[in-house]
Order: structure tokens, then sequence, then C-alpha cells
């Protein structure tokens, strides 16, 4: 009768049992063999780290997920050394030299995930191959040298402090305080959105290589992802002719004029269209929110600690008692160097791109950790990320790293405090759009602490310290629109 409704009744139940069986015996043995093989077998069985993270790349991906790829690794790194096995694959290093030994040469491969995470052709950024990436870092080089860059600074005061004070003119006009000065910073301009949601589309790639073929999930992210090709498509055709009817002298000098005219000195190359266009998606996507949040940092930590602000206003009315006159680069450059620390510290406690920059181990393996004894030895193809943050927490190197102390970069120990500041990577992979962050930064604090006093609610007066932050890929506070409110007013 009951086989009627269930007509798995009249299956043997020691059949059921036995599959049931069959199936559990191979979850298990699976598993014993992942522990077996990992911990037995495998080369890295004894660089330290927690037993799960060695036998599965669950444990990291869910903190990645959680937006903690920035925190979770120094935790580790804070219970076992330099050299942690943070998953079955993948190694994570934290000592300064152990770190520029892996970013000195090309001979340490970016690995797979930036080929995973690239936008229509190999670039700059994705490139795995040395020799594309020097190609395309000769033809952009003369870009971002300091005498290229001052050619725009105009450009960049524009767009940068000249704005945010016509801004802030505003607001003082309509409301006077009370705004997010992370938005302020950010801004809301739709290409930052577009720029925005297609890194997250590119976590997403780098976890889920497939979901390039399936635009029907996430279809918001990939609608700005098309947007951001199309807008950079679109500006370099406008731009092309717009160069046509223009006299040579006339020329826009700006970023995207440099990329079409880029050449390669060795071989006389230049990009192709497509390549200036997957190049200016990049820049696009590494030099917005890059800059803005260090900014936005910056400014977060100079509310909290009232010494350093006060130290930074005294050096900036000395140098520059007319607050009518806005403050140039080379000038800031010259006469700030308490502002310029200031920015070093928040690249170190706060680094925009703050965790793995993963590699490939090369032929011939290499060891790490080998500062209290001999090391760790890992074979080829293994991967090996330096960890910004994790190293930038390193007591051994910043003592108390968690307090913000520009003085960290002036005097005796500031030669090499840079050196072991890899908020911009080190050697040959190195941040090639520094020169034009440092000029951004530079150019907006200068102006804005001269001309402005800033200040947040007494409700956030709470240290600096506890304020949260979350990594998606980069660094941002967490919670901006209550952590980030601050007060403006002009200073007289
Ligand atoms: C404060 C601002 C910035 C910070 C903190 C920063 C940080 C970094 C870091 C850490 C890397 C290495 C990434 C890796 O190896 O995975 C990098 C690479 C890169 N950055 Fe920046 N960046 C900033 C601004 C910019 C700007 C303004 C541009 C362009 C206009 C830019 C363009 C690039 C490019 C193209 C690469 C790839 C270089 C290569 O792999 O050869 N960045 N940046
Ligand atoms: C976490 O880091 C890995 C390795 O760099 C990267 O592939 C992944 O996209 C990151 N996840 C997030 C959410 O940033």
């Amino acid at each position: 009768m009951l086989g009627g409704y269930f007509p798995f009744a009249n299956i043997d139940t020691s059949l059921v049992l036995v599959g049931t069986e069959v199936l559990v015996g191979a979850v298990v043995g699976y598993i014993s063999w992942r522990i077996f093989y990992e911990r037995v077998m495998s080369p890295l069985r004894d660089v330290p780290g927690p037993f799960l993270n060695s036998i599965t790349s669950l444990v990291s991906n869910i903190q990645g997920a959680l937006g903690k790829n920035h925190s979770y690794p120094i935790e580790l790194h804070e219970k076992y050394g330099p050299v942690v096995r943070i998953a079955p694959d993948i190694v994570s290093i934290s000592d300064p030299k152990d770190i520029r030994t892996v970013l000195a040469t090309h001979d340490f491969r970016k690995s797979q995930i930036y080929k995973d995470m690239e936008l229509v052709e190999p670039n700059t950024f994705s490139a795995q191959d040395p020799k594309l990436n020097s190609e395309r870092r000769r033809q952009i080089g003369p870009t971002f040298t300091w005498s290229a860059m001052s050619k725009m600074e105009s450009l960049v005061y524009k767009s940068g402090p000249g704005a945010l004070i016509e801004k802030i003119e505003q607001l003082i006009r309509e409301l006077g305080f009370g705004k997010s000065f992370k938005s302020v910073l950010v801004g809301h301009h739709d290409v930052i959105r577009w720029a925005h949601e297609t890194v997250q589309l590119c976590i997403m790639y780098s976890i889920f290589p497939w979901l390039r073929k399936l635009p029907m999930v996430f279809p918001k992210w990939h609608e700005s992802e098309r947007n951001l090709l199309k807008f950079s498509t679109n500006t370099i055709n406008e731009r092309i002719e717009l160069n046509k009817n223009a006299e040579k002298a006339k020329l826009r000098q700006d970023l995207l004029q440099a990329y079409l005219f880029a050449t390669d000195p060795h071989t006389n190359i230049k990009m192709t269209q497509s390549q200036v266009m997957t190049e200016t998606a990049v820049m696009l996507i590494a030099g917005t929110d890059t800059s803005s949040e260090t900014l936005t940092w910056a400014v977060r930590y100079l509310m909290s600690k009232k010494d350093v602000l006060a130290k930074l206003l005294k050096e900036i009315d000395a140098a520059f008692p007319d607050k009518s006159v806005p403050i140039a680069f080379q000038d800031a450059k010259d006469k700030l160097p308490y502002l310029e620390a200031i920015i070093l510290e928040t690249l170190r406690i706060s680094p925009a791109v703050p965790s793995r920059l993963p590699r490939d181990v090369p032929p011939g393996g290499a060891k790490f950790g080998g500062g209290d004894n001999d090391g760790y030895f890992l074979p080829e193809g293994v991967c090996v990320a330096p960890h910004v943050m994790a190293s930038h927490y390193d007591p051994k190197t910043w003592p108390d790293p968690l307090d913000f102390r520009p003085e960290r970069f002036l005097g005796s120990e500031a030669e090499a405090n840079k050196k072991n500041n890899f908020g911009f990577s080190w050697g040959v992979r190195i941040c090639p759009g520094r020169r034009l962050a440092w000029i951004e930064m530079m150019l907006t604090l200068a102006n804005l602490f001269h001309k402005y006093e800033l200040s947040i609610p007494k409700d956030l007066e709470h240290n600096y310290k506890n304020m949260d932050s979350v990594c998606y890929l980069m660094l941002s506070p967490k919670n901006a629109q209550n952590n980030c409110r601050i007060s403006i007013k002009r200073r007289e």
C-alpha cells in the first residue's frame, strides 16, 4: 500500500544503506587523502599556518568574501610568523626583505589571478609575460615622469583640489556641515561608479572565472564594465578626431594624449587603439579609488590626531602665509616635509592596495623567512604572496604599528622606513602612477588645510584605531556615510 504513495518504499533499505556507505566512504577517503597529501607529502607541509588552511582554500576565500583580505592575514602573521601557508598552494609573506626579493625582478611572475581579472586584453596591470609588461611600461613610462607630470599639474589642480574647493564653497553656502568627506573626495561621477563596479566584477572573475560567459549573473556590474569600456573607446575616438583638426602645439596635455602618442624607445612600437583602450580602462580603475581612499584615510587620521594636525597647520601657515594663493606641487614638495610624512604614514597604516600581491615561484624554488632560522623552501610554481598590510603591521619593523605617527618618515629612520613602505608596491612592477598620485594627494591636502578648518562631530572623536575598514581589492572605511562625517569652515 505505502509503496503507492512513496515509490521508494519498495526499494530494499539495505541497498540505500550501502549507497550511503559508499558515499560517506568516498568523502572520508577524499578528505583523508587531502590531509595525508597536504600534511605529509606536500613540499609545503612544514610551512606554518592553520591546519584547515593547509587542506582547503575555502577559509581564506571566505575571509576574502567577507572583506577581510587585509585583516585576516595580519592575524595569521601575528600568530605564525613571517611565512604563513594561507591556502594549500598559497604562501603569504610579510618580512620586508623577503617581499623585496619577490618584487624586485621579473623572476617571480604575476600569478594566474591577474589574468583572471583581465579587461579586454593583456595590459600593464594584468600582464604575466615580463616582455609585454616591460614594453608597455616603456611606452607609458615617459607619461609618468616628473617633467611630463608637471605639464599636467594645472589640469590635476582644476579637476582635483580646484573642483573640491568649488564643491566645499557650495556646501558651505548650502549646508555648512554634515556631509561625508568620503563622498566629497571620492565623488559621484558615473565613470567612477563604473570603475568601482567593474572592480567588484573583477573580484568575482578572480573567484569564478566562468562568470565571464554569463553576463546575466550580476547584470548591473556587467553593464558597468561595458559602460566603462565604451566610455574609454568613445573618449579615444573623440580625441583622435579632435587631434586631426588641431595644430600640434594646441593639443590638450593629458594622460590620454600621452598614451595615444606613447612609443617604446627600444622598438619604436606604438600602442594599437585597442591597447590604448584597455590601458585607459585600467588607469581609471587603478588610479581613481586608490588616490581618493588614501585622501579619505589621511583626513580621518588627521581629525583624530590633534597633535599631528596642529603640526601640519603650523607647517603650512609658516610656508604659505597668504591663504588666497593656491599652493603648487613643487612648492608643497619643497616646503611641506611633514605633509609628505603624513601621506607616507597613511599609505603605511591604511594602504589603498592592502592585501596580497601574488607571484609564482620561479624554477629552482626560493627560500623565505630566513631571519631567525633557515627559512622555508618553496618549490617552483607555488604562489608566494607579499602581504602589504601584514608587513606594515609587523611590530618588528614598525614599533607600535597601530599608532599613526608621521615622524616615522622624518629624521634618521626615514630612509629605512620608506624602503619598507609597500603602499605603491616595489621593484619592476611598482605602481607607475605613483607620481601622479603624489601630485593629487599633496595638492589636495595642502590646499584643503590651507583654506579650511576641518573637524569631526563629537560622537566620532573616539580613537581612530576603532574605525573598521573593509577590503574589496582596495581598502575603504567601513560605513563611511557615518564614520567620515565632517564639518568644514573657512579659516580666518
Ligand atoms: C594612492 C594611489 C595609488 C596607490 C596606493 C597605488 C598602488 C599600487 C600598487 C600597490 C600596485 C601593485 C599592484 C600589484 O602588483 O598587484 C599598483 C600597480 C599599478 N598602478 Fe597604482 N596606485 C595608485 C595610483 C595609481 C594611479 C593614479 C595610476 C594611473 C594613473 C595607477 C596605475 C597603476 C598600474 C597601471 C599598475 C600596474 C603596474 C604593473 O603591474 O606593472 N596607480 N598600484
Ligand atoms: C582577495 O585576494 C585574492 C588574491 O589577491 C583576490 O583574488 C580576491 O579577489 C580578493 N577578494 C576580495 C574580495 O578582494
